[in-house]
């Protein structure tokens, strides 16, 4: 990735209060980027915001749940407001639902987590990409997981919305490919960011761990640095894919 990559480039996250997205953001605010963050979690939100501007960082950041079509709209045109374009959209934010066998999964868990998970992405998708159509390009990030490209078991909610994800941005791509529109989905396996460590799920890590290769869990840090890879300006021939960040896991 060349250093230069982010430079000056307006990028939006989604969950950038906690976990992988806060982590981006700081990533970013060293690389040069000015930020446009949301988060439902306004309190949390407004200090990663603090902590970034205090370093000199470029940051809009603005109460964003993304089940709300209207509060995913208001964040890309405060973002245009603001810096006058959007070259990056990560939309990150998202929810575990609770570990249960299938057949005891409620109509209600799996609207929750389509809510957030694939709903929250397709709003943001869709304001990002009529932006970009209007500016000449960009690249948009969705955040899917490995339980977007296969079976979770005890995850049904969850995985149906994350593949969801990963449909939404395969056609999306394919559809804006030749407007300058690049769309990728990361697909990580495990990694301890708050949804791991304070969920039912922190207790099962060692066991989650030896399902992949390499016999543990990937850092935030490693899931960011692909993040970082697949929005780089550089990396301008991918479009349409769904990247395993595993540790080998989907090479079974
Ligand atoms: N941590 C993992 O192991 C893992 C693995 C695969 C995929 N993911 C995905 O990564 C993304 C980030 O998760 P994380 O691990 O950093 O978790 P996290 O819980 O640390 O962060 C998620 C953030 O999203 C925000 N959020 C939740 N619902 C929202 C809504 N309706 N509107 C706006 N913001 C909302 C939360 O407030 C939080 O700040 C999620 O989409 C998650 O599904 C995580």
């Amino acid at each position: 990735m060349n250093v230069d990559s982010y430079r000056d480039q307006v990028v939006m996250i989604t969950g950038a209060a906690s976990g992988f997205g806060a982590l981006l953001a700081k990533r970013l605010a060293g690389l040069g980027a000015k930020l446009v963050l949301g988060d439902r979690d306004s309190a949390e939100l407004e200090q990663v915001a603090m902590a970034l501007r205090a370093t000199g960082t470029q940051v809009l950041a603005q109460p964003c749940d993304v089940t709300c079509e209207a509060q995913v709209k208001a964040l890309v045109e405060a973002a245009v407001k603001v810096f006058g374009r959007l070259d990056v959209g990560v939309n990150n934010a998202g929810i575990l639902t609770p570990m249960k066998r299938f057949i005891d999964t409620t109509e209600h868990e799996l609207e929750q987590s389509f809510a957030v998970n694939a709903k929250g992405v397709f709003f943001g998708m869709q304001q990002q990409i009529r932006q970009m159509l209007a500016q000449g390009g960009g690249v948009i990030l969705n955040v899917a997981s490995m339980a977007g490209l296969g079976g979770a078991p005890k995850l049904a909610a969850y995985a149906a919305a994350k593949h969801a994800v990963v449909g939404l941005t395969r056609t999306a791509a394919v559809e804006y490919a030749r407007q300058g529109i690049r769309i990728n989905a990361v697909c990580p396996f495990y990694s301890a960011t708050p949804m791991v460590t304070d969920s039912e799920v922190a207790e099962q890590q060692g066991f989650l761990a030896q399902g992949s290769p390499m016999k543990r869990l990937g850092t935030p840090d490693e899931i960011v640095a692909v993040m970082l890879m697949l929005c780089a300006r550089d990396n301008s021939y991918m479009t349409g894919q769904a990247i395993a960040v595993d540790g080998g896991l989907s090479a079974y």
